[in-house]
């Protein structure tokens, strides 16, 4: 069977992930709320003042320099770490799916059909292994060892199990990382889709300029902050071309990208539906 890594120019028929995240329940509209909260380990103060709200719906694009705290971010909202200044509210009701940066949630020692299947135990060998299809997981790809397989393709499990998750809420750090260009394309087309609330970690500046409504900005100095930006990427950027106070965040945002793709142009204000594909089979000058 064809497989995802030999596709590098993909066909119009080639195979692709066919994603859909859809919520089991709606959960309510207050998703975060966070005042004055910062957070410290020990006497090492990660960041400080982060003042801003979610709201269902919105896709939070959150950008800054490795080791400002966005992870942390992420663990203080799924309760894991308390904040150590000020109030974090977050909705009671929220059903949360996580995608680790370090692909964290996999049992090495289980086979793919296996770490499926527990989560739908009443579904037939069959029907779990059509699911996996959409993952690009076919014939006796089914029974690698997850201990033996690439990144790329820990990254598709977890994605799978992300799906079954039926989450309200989804927290993804650095989805893209191991994927190749299809898959990134089929994860974009599928969280334009996906209609509850998304918080993306990411150096990725397609996945921000395709999906985000929102941007969170650690401004990178230790200790420092971040700052909600309340519009999408295109916005910020034509926002930087002033230069005033927000110079540095401009710089900052510049700086936490990596220089394998260049900037895009500004599209149009429609947040969730876009053109994915053509950018970025096209973009890359
Ligand atoms: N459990 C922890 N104990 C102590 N320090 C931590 C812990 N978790 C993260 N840190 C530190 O907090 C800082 C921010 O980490 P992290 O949130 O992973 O940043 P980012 O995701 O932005 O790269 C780093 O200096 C990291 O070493
Ligand atoms: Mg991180």
């Amino acid at each position: 069977m064809e497989r995802l890594e030999r596709v590098d120019k993909p066909k119009p028929d080639a195979p692709t992930l066919k994603l859909n995240f859809t919520p089991e329940t709606r959960g309510g509209n207050d998703i975060v709320r966070c005042k004055d909260v910062g957070k410290s380990f020990g006497e090492k103060s990660i960041f400080t003042d982060l003042n801003f709200e979610v709201y269902r719906r919105d896709v939070v694009g959150i950008v800054g320099a490795n080791g400002t705290g966005k992870t942390t971010l992420f663990r203080m909202i799924l309760g894991e770490e308390p904040a150590t200044e000020g109030e974090m509210w977050v909705g009671p009701t929220l059903k949360f799916g996580y995608y680790t940066q370090e692909l964290e949630g996999l049992n090495p020692d289980n086979e793919i059909i296996d770490e499926i299947w527990e989560l739908r135990p009443q579904q037939t060998q069959g029907e779990i292994r059509s699911f996996l299809g959409k993952f690009l997981f076919s014939g006796d790809d089914v029974f690698k060892r997850i201990g033996n397989l690439s990144g790329g393709e820990q990254s598709r499990i977890l994605l799978a199990k992300l799906l079954l998750a039926n989450a309200n809420v989804l927290l993804l750090d650095e989805p893209t990382n191991h994927l190749d260009i299809p898959a990134r394309e089929a994860l974009e087309a599928a969280l334009a889709e996906y209609p509850a609330t998304l918080f993306i970690i990411s150096h990725d500046r397609y996945l921000l300029n395709n999906l985000a409504t929102k941007l969170l900005i650690f401004d990178g100095t230790p200790g420092g902050t971040a700052n909600l930006f309340e519009g999408n990427y295109a916005e910020y950027i034509a926002q930087q071309q002033e230069p005033k106070e927000n110079q540095q965040l401009s710089e900052n945002i510049q700086a936490s990208q990596p220089s394998q793709i260049s900037p895009q142009k500004s599209k149009s204000k429609s947040k969730r539906k876009r053109k994915i594909k053509a950018q970025r089979l096209v973009g890359s000058n």
